[in-house]
């Protein structure tokens, strides 16, 4: 693959050492834009789209066999998880945990900062595959989607000559209306990835934070009572690592330590309703970044 690119408008098409060629139609990587097309593809459409990596001499792709149990937002990076595999995939920057320990040119490398839909033709300039390419802040690619292809059936097995299946290219064209053209509005009223939710560490490095499940049972039972539509999960790591339980709420970045299952009881009805954080539990103390 040469770097021979050709800039029309929002398109670039790259020549490919095969005779080929690559199209990319650039769309806008800012997280209002990012949080919905991922959720269409992970939340929506997970039947039908491929999660891998493509370089010369390696591919990787990933199916998804039932909807994620797993799609968060947490400190710039996306989580989306299944029973057998899981991604992360930077698209706001990642700070670094509550004591923002991620340095600046590291939080710009990390992070989508080119997005492009993709068609590959073949040297005769017909198209034969369809997806979504990211690149990183250094140029990288990363990430690729893996849309539905109108040459394959079931188990990815070749169609016969002449009977492609054109209304799967359907997800693809809807895409391009919407992130590429600009011809159909975002489908949602708001950015499903900043939903704000509450979390609680389950890794045991944060001794006692062992001990979740009390802590996980009160948030749900208190946010359950005042009827907030914030649901709550368990969290691998949230970088706080001492004084669990580790309780942290998207809402405003806020975290909390020694969070017993009275304290996450507090969290709901003062940090969240009466929006009035508990101070003493704040980590770190004198942030509530
Ligand atoms: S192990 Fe609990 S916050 Fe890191």
């Amino acid at each position: 693959m040469t770097n021979n690119q050709e800039q029309m408008t929002n398109k670039t098409t790259e020549t490919t050492l095969t005779g080929g060629t690559i199209e990319y139609e650039d769309f806008s990587c800012e997280i209002g834009v990012l949080g919905p097309m991922l959720y269409t593809l992970c939340q929506d459409h997970w039947q039908e789209v491929q999660i891998g990596h493509v370089v010369q001499g390696s591919v990787l792709e990933l199916s998804f066999l039932e909807p994620p149990k797993i799609f968060v937002l947490y400190d710039g990076y996306l989580t989306v998880a299944t029973e057998a595999w899981h991604l992360h995939l930077c698209v706001e920057e990642h700070l670094g945990g509550p004591h923002c320990k991620t340095p600046p040119e590291l939080r710009k490398q990390r992070l989508v900062t080119r997005g492009a839909l993709y068609r590959r033709l073949n040297r005769q300039g017909k198209p034969t595959s369809w997806g979504i390419q990211f690149w990183n802040g250094d140029g990288e690619k990363m990430m690729t989607f893996f849309l539905p292809n109108p040459y394959l059936g079931e188990d990815e097995d070749l169609l016969p000559e002449g009977k492609p299946q054109w209304k799967k290219l359907g997800l693809y064209e809807t895409l391009r209306e919407i992130y590429v053209l600009g011809n159909q509005p975002i489908p949602f009223p708001e950015n499903p990835l900043k939903r704000p939710y509450l979390a609680v560490c389950r890794s045991s490095r944060c001794n006692p934070s062992r001990n979740w499940q009390p802590t996980y049972d009160a948030l749900k039972a208190a946010t359950e009572e005042a009827g907030l539509d914030i649901p709550v999960q368990t969290a691998g790591c949230l970088e706080v690592c001492q004084q669990g339980p580790v309780v942290f709420y998207s809402g405003d970045r806020s975290w909390y330590v020694q969070a017993k299952p009275e304290l996450a009881k507090r969290i709901v009805n003062e940090h969240i309703i009466a929006e009035t954080p508990i101070s003493e539990y704040l980590y770190p103390q004198n942030s509530n970044q």
